[in-house]
C-alpha cells in the first residue's frame, strides 16, 4: 500500500460487482476497491460456483481485495491461501499476474441473519474467536497484506475493540464509525478517530487506518484526512450522489441527461454481458436507476417506467 492517503470504494452487498466497479473505475477511478463479502464457509462446499461470482473481477479494474466472512478459521485460512497463490484468481479465468492484492475480514456487518450465527459484527463479542479467524488468515495470506473492517463496539462506542484489533498486527484497519445497534440511523462519530489515532500510533503505528461513514465528496474525505492524520477514507452511499465522487473536480453535477443515460446505458450493457446467464438478479441493478436518472426534467417519470422493467433490454427500450 502507497503513503498518498488512499480513496477507497466500500463493499456493497448487490452493488459493488465487477461490473459497477468497471463503472466507477472509468469515470474516476478510486485507489482501491474491494469485493462485496463472500462466505469462506459456503466457498469451501457444493455452493462454491454461486459464490465465486461474488468474486469475479477482471483485469480492467484497479486494485481488488477479497472481503471474507464466515465462521471457521480453517476455511478462512484455506480460501486466503488460493487467495495468494493465485488459484482462485485462475478458477476465476484471470490470466497469470492478475490477483487480488489484499483480504479483508468482515467484522461490521451488522445484518440479523448473519449475527445470529455468530458472524461479521457478532464477532466483536466473541474476541476469542476473532483472534482465530485473524492468525488463519494472516497464516494463509503470507505476504499478502490483511485487513479487518468493523465498527466501533457491539452496543456502545468500546475503544479495547479497536485496542484487541490493533493488537493483532492488522496491515489495514478500517473503522464503520458506528456501533452495531446505531446500524446506520446516526451520523457517524468522526469525533472519536483522534483517540483512535493515538492507540493505533502506540500499539501498531504499521497499521493502515481507514475511516468510513458519511463521507459525502473527494473534498470532504481529503479534509478529514488532513484533519484526523488519516491513511485514507472509504466511500459507500456517497457514490449513489456522484459516481465520479473519486474524481478532483467531478463534472457530474453538469450532467445532461444525454449523458447520465448514456453511462446507464453502459452500466446495462455491462451488466447483461458480464452476467448473460442470469447469474445475478436483474433487480439489483434497478437500485442504480436513482443514480443515473436524476436531476432532470422527467426524471421520477422514467425511474417510474425503469422500475416495471424486468429484463436489461427491457430497460433499454424504455430508455431508448
Ligand atoms: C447496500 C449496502 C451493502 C453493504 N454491504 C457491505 C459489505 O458487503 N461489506 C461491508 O464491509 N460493508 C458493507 N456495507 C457497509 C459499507 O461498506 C459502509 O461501511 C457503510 O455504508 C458506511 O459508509 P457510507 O456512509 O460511506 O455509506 C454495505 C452498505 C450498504 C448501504
Amino acid at each position: 500500500m502507497s503513503k498518498k492517503p488512499l480513496f477507497i470504494l466500500a463493499p456493497m452487498d448487490d452493488v459493488t460487482d465487477t461490473v459497477f466497479r468497471q463503472i466507477v473505475e472509468s469515470c474516476a477511478p478510486a485507489d482501491l476497491y474491494i469485493t462485496e463479502f463472500v462466505n469462506v464457509d459456503g466457498l469451501q462446499s457444493v455452493g462454491r460456483p454461486k459464490l465465486l461470482k461474488k468474486l469475479q473481477f477482471t483485469a480492467n479494474e484497479g486494485p481488488l481485495i477479497a472481503q471474507l466472512w464466515g465462521l471457521k478459521p480453517e476455511n478462512f485460512e484455506k480460501t486466503t491461501k488460493e487467495i495468494t497463490d493465485g488459484s482462485l484468481a485462475r478458477e476465476l479465468g484471470l490470466p497469470k499476474g492478475v490477483n487480488f492484492v489484499g483480504v479483508d475480514l468482515n467484522m461490521g456487518c451488522p445484518a440479523k441473519s448473519e449475527v445470529a450465527n455468530g458472524t461479521c459484527s457478532a464477532l466483536i463479542k466473541n474476541r476469542p474467536l476473532a483472534t482465530e479467524i485473524i492468525k488463519a488468515t494472516q497464516k494463509g495470506a503470507g505476504k499478502l497484506p490483511v485487513s479487518v473492517k468493523t465498527r466501533l463496539g457491539w452496543s456502545e462506542i468500546d475503544l479495547t475493540w479497536v485496542e484487541f484489533l490493533l493488537g493483532h498486527k492488522l496491515d489495514a484497519l478500517t473503522l464503520h464509525l458506528r456501533t452495531r445497534k446505531e446500524m446506520s440511523k446516526v451520523p457517524a462519530h468522526w469525533e472519536v478517530v483522534p483517540e483512535i489515532v493515538k492507540l493505533r500510533n502506540k500499539i501498531s503505528p504499521k497499521t493502515k487506518l481507514i475511516g468510513n461513514g458519511d463521507v459525502l465528496s473527494r473534498a470532504q474525505g481529503s479534509e478529514l484526512i488532513a484533519q484526523y492524520s488519516l491513511d485514507g477514507v472509504m466511500i459507500g452511499r456517497g457514490i449513489f450522489n456522484d459516481p465520479f465522487i473519486f474524481a478532483n473536480k467531478s463534472p457530474w453535477p453538469g450532467y445532461t441527461r444525454e449523458q447520465r443515460i448514456a453511462l446507464l446505458k453502459k452500466h446495462v450493457q455491462l451488466f447483461a454481458k458480464t452476467w448473460a446467464n442470469g447469474e445475478r438478479r436483474f433487480d439489483t441493478l434497478k437500485k442504480f436507476a436513482k443514480v443515473y436518472i436524476s436531476d432532470f426534467d422527467g426524471a421520477s417519470e422514467l425511474r417510474a417506467k425503469v422500475m416495471d422493467t424486468t429484463t436489461p433490454d427491457e430497460l433499454l427500450a424504455v430508455i431508448g
